[in-house]
């Protein structure tokens, strides 16, 4: 069951498309006997006592575990590339969770700015969330288990995106590919070394001054004959989107933006000044519908040319500094250096505090994503100006629905890629998401499977994080680890930053062990494809945390690195250095199967129980539920070569499995 209450002037983000009538709340309790509290004293809070055994599910894009508890979260959209474990702020917003114990019961808190969720983080038997303006919407849902009540949740937020089958291909990405010579090399590479590939990123550097919806002539001298020629090639090229447009008199989307008013403004009406990678930028206002329809106008520029996906970036939106950030810092330094020589310069250095930039430096650190600045700007909603602040967790979202909108409209037959860095639920119906800027350490394969349940409990079915990791060096072993949980999430993308060490595939030794890997990926695209089909159209998980399905053996419940996957497999990937296999609890008698480097499976009947499995680092596992089978085709080198004349089905004998397309 799920019912609405409504607290104040909540603003409509748009995120739920059915569902029941609001009511208002009066004081009464909700959620039937599960003991709620709501205090309107100081902004919003509402507490849920916790049973020790009960399990905290949800928050979609956020550090941590499967269950929640024991931390906290803030739901404030964030461009921080250190994901480290005490963050507690990422790129999405995804406010719901799922209390589960006893009785199953979701929250979802329609709240598009600055929400915190304590999570037995101040007391252990305590969820509190809390925001500083008591205007939203909370839905409460009751349902007979954890999976049922994400069922509901998704029910009333639409269905999800669905990504083209190219999509489900294994794609190559760097930051710092300039030029097409660039793109065929990467594309030669793995052609050449017969790894399979369909897609090749283009990020910033394709554009013209890092100017949105231009290609840089002389890098790419025909575009458009560039894009046909790597589509016989089979590959789709993906050009990055990001946010800011760039202020530059003749540029034709900042000319035709500034003309139309759809940038955000300032409050005396001027329009609002960032910096990022473009150098100076205006945001496109996305949250007004007619600037919306004329941002998103703007992809055909590139469908045009052949293009059929995209990923939208630095859509928090991120901002490096504004004017006023950039001019307190200036001014820091400056009385620092004046101080400096007031007291005498080097010589008196020692003796005068006055002489130490404290000041500067703390600006510094604060210049960039500053809360203040996201109070300097606006949105026309309705015909109302809307500070940033109040509603900053909707502009990932809205930027990805210009595009999902626009794309409908330009080919409304045709499945397009999208994904976008900053989310909100609600642009689930849009389009994917990745995970944004990780590192290559090891903790974060286990974060990357951690967080995609959740991801899927909120829409999010189409989403990956950047295998072998984004910042810093990856190594041979862990990309090949990596890669070997990437066989499964629906995007799967290699992507680094520039600076750090060449991560295609065919730059490591022994590339038959990449080819195999990813060739695991080809052989399974007619299972994973269909699953994933069936989760979007019965509002089901992809994935699934073990809890879900086997929700009376605790040990499942509290097993936080495997999950499910569909209605017959259990992934349970290698995400330490140095080992030879991992042990992995099987809640049931299962099928342990190997993909092994010479083509050939091998396949084992486990009891229920824990068990050591040994897997190399070229070896791809998985295991199948009792009675069930998958299919499995021959690896291909992109997935239009797939031939479903080879499928046979894996499993237990006398399974049935029907591929859905
Ligand atoms: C951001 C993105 C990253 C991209 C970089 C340059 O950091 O998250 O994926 O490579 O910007 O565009």
């Amino acid at each position: 069951m799920v019912q609405k209450y409504a607290f104040g002037s909540p603003f409509e983000t748009e995120a739920v498309t059915a569902g029941p009538a609001a009511v208002e709340y009066t004081g009464q309790a909700v959620c039937g006997d599960i003991p709620v509290d709501i205090s309107l004293e100081n902004g919003f809070a509402c507490s849920c006592q916790l049973s020790d055994t009960d399990i905290v599910y949800g928050l979609g894009e956020a550090n941590r575990g499967i269950n929640k508890r024991g931390y906290r979260y803030v739901s404030n959209c964030t461009d921080d590339p250190h994901h480290t474990e005490e963050k507690v702020s990422l790129y999405g917003a995804h406010n719901f969770v799922i209390i589960s114990g006893k009785k199953h019961v979701g929250l979802f808190f329609d709240y598009p700015s600055n929400i915190s969720f304590d999570i037995g983080y101040t007391r252990q038997d305590l969820l509190t969330v809390c925001c500083e303006r008591a205007d939203l919407y909370l839905y409460v849902i009751t349902g007979e288990s954890a999976r049922d009540v994400a069922r509901q949740f998704r029910r009333i937020i639409g269905k999800s995106y669905i990504a083209p089958r190219y999509a489900f291909g294994f794609g190559q990405s760097r930051w710092g590919y300039r030029t097409a010579e660039d793109i065929e090399g990467v594309v030669k590479g793995y052609r050449e070394n017969e790894i399979p590939l369909d897609m090749v990123y283009m990020d910033i550097d394709y554009m013209q001054d890092y100017k949105d919806f231009t290609v840089n002539p002389e890098r790419f001298p025909d575009f458009g004959e560039f894009v046909q020629k790597m589509k016989a090639e089979k590959i789709h090229l993906i050009p990055i989107i990001d946010a800011g447009v760039k202020i530059e008199q003749g540029y034709d989307i900042y000319e035709e933006g500034m003309e139309k008013g759809y940038f955000c403004k300032r409050e005396d009406g001027s329009d609002f000044v960032a910096a990022v990678w473009p150098g100076w930028t205006h945001f496109p206002d996305v949250l007004n519908p007619e600037a919306r329809a004329w941002f998103g106008g703007k992809y055909q520029i590139l469908t045009d040319l052949g293009i059929d996906g995209f990923w939208n970036d630095m859509n928090e939106p991120a901002v490096f500094y504004s004017e006023e950030g950039i001019r307190a810092l200036n001014q820091a330094i400056d009385d620092h250096v004046k101080a400096f020589s007031d007291a005498g310069g080097a010589k008196d250095l020692l003796n005068n505090a006055s002489a130490v930039p404290y000041e500067a430096r703390a600006i510094l650190e604060k210049i960039q994503n500053n809360e203040e600045d996201y109070r300097r700007f606006y949105h026309k909603v309705d015909g109302k100006m809307i500070r940033h602040d109040l509603v900053h967790n909707l502009f990932g979202f809205n930027m990805t629905r210009a595009a999902g909108e626009a794309l409908q409209k330009i080919a409304p037959e045709k499945k397009m890629l999208l994904f976008s860095r900053s989310s909100y639920i609600g642009m689930h119906r849009y389009g994917g998401i990745w995970t944004g800027d990780n590192q290559s350490w090891w903790s974060h394969i286990l974060l990357n499977l951690k967080m995609m349940p959740s991801l899927n409990m909120c829409g999010f079915l189409y989403a990956g994080a950047d295998l072998g990791g984004f910042g810093s060096d990856t190594t041979r072993d862990l990309l090949l680890r990596w890669l070997a949980l990437g066989v499964f999430t629906p995007l799967m993308r290699n992507h680094t930053a520039i600076g750090t060490r060449e991560q295609e595939c065919y730059r490591f030794g022994q590339i038959e062990d990449f080819r195999h890997v990813i060739g695991v990926r080809y052989r399974l695209i007619p299972y994973l494809y269909s699953e994933y089909l069936k989760a979007v159209e019965n509002d089901e998980m992809y994935f699934r945390p073990l809890g879900f399905d086997y929700p009376d053996d605790r040990r499942a419940v509290e097993t936080e690195d495997q999950l499910m996957l569909g209605d017959e497999v259990m992934i349970a990937p290698v995400y330490t250095q140095n080992v030879s296999g991992r042990t992995v609890y099987l809640p049931e008698e299962m099928k342990f199967v190997k993909f092994m480097p010479d083509g050939s499976l091998h396949e084992e009947i486990l009891s229920q129980g824990t068990h050591y499995v040994e897997v190399a680092l070229n070896e791809v596992p998985l295991f199948i539920r009792k009675d069930r089978c998958i299919p499995v085709v021959d690896a291909a080198q992109n997935v239009d070569a797939i031939d479903m004349g080879t499928v046979r089905y894996v499993g237990y004998d006398g399974a049935v499995y029907e591929i859905v397309e």
